[in-house]
């Protein structure tokens, strides 16, 4: 029996013009759902939108910048005009970055705090209140095992997304009153176009980047299935890699133990 909060199956991506983004609005229209697609780049959202329409997909798409909350606010207004709400948010655009800390540059500190960061934050301040009025709703937002296990040369990068899954942690809590579900997502690396769009100045450390992605044993298409079915079941926490799942659970059990294993140290 479906819960009335998602039972219209109605469900917006952030950051959906490639990579994780994409497959999940491939996996939303396989399964019947309503999609509306944004991203920064607004032609390869559009060209990627015709092509789910193609497919038969019931479709929305619009250019938006998580960084600027007005572009959010106007979202919520056109799932409100075109669709009448909205059942599920996914905050997924996103950003990398490598460097030592002392070569990381502040700006892009501050460029990965308001993208990684601030953009779910902003996704949830735009999209919490039509959940209320609604009487539900379930934001997903994309963090990454690197909020859990600190990759080094990674910093900025790290903390923004163990941010991520700290304000998700506070808001399950804070919204199930609302019948408000959430998910947060913590994937390892995967194939994608993230190393190559990240601005990084070491050759070394983009090469590492690639390498480490290109070994991923699932796919975008693979994560995008885990976080449907978790959708459905309002998983909280998903660790779609299973080597991390094991990183994950050695770490909260020995955290010195982790530090051998894992780090070396
Ligand atoms: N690929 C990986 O290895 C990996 C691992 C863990 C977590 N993640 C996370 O998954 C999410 C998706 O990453 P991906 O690998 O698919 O990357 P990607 O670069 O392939 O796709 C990200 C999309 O976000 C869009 N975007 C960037 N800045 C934006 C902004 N300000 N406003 C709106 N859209 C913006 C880009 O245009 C792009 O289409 C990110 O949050 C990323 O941190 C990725």
């Amino acid at each position: 029996m479906p819960d009335p909060y998602v039972s219209q199956r109605r469900v917006l991506i952030t950051g959906a013009a490639g990579g994780l983004g994409s497959a999940l609005a491939s996996e939303f229209v396989s399964q019947g759902w309503k999609v509306a697609l944004c991203d920064v780049d607004r032609d390869a959202v559009a060209a990627f939108a015709g092509r789910l329409k193609e497919r038969g997909g019931d479709v929305l798409s619009t250019g938006c910048d998580v960084t600027v909350e007005s572009e959010l606010i106007k979202l919520r207004e056109l799932c409100e005009a075109e669709w009448g709400g909205l059942d599920v948010l996914i905050n997924n655009a996103g950003i990398a970055s490598m460097a030592a800390i002392h070569k990381e540059p502040m700006e892009r500190w501050q460029r990965l705090i308001d993208i990684n960061l601030l953009g779910v934050v902003r996704g949830c301040h735009s999209f919490v209140p039509l959940f209320k009025k609604q009487g539900g709703g379930h934001i997903v937002n994309i963090a990454s095992i690197a909020g859990i296990a600190n990759t080094p040369f990674m910093a900025a990068y790290n903390a923004t997304k163990a941010a991520v899954i700290s304000v998700s942690e506070t808001l399950l809590v804070e919204l199930a009153p609302s019948n408000i579900g959430v998910t947060v997502v913590c994937p390892a690396m995967f194939k994608t176009g993230i190393a190559q769009r990240a601005p990084i100045d070491n050759p070394k450390l983009r090469r590492a980047l690639e390498a480490e992605m290109a070994k991923s044993p699932i796919s975008a298409e693979d994560i995008a299935e885990q976080v449907f079915s978790a959708v459905q079941r309002k998983q909280f926490l998903v660790i779609p890699h299973r080597a991390s799942r094991w990183q994950y659970r050695v770490k909260r059990l020995s955290p010195g133990l982790y530090r051998r294993i894992f780090l070396k140290h």
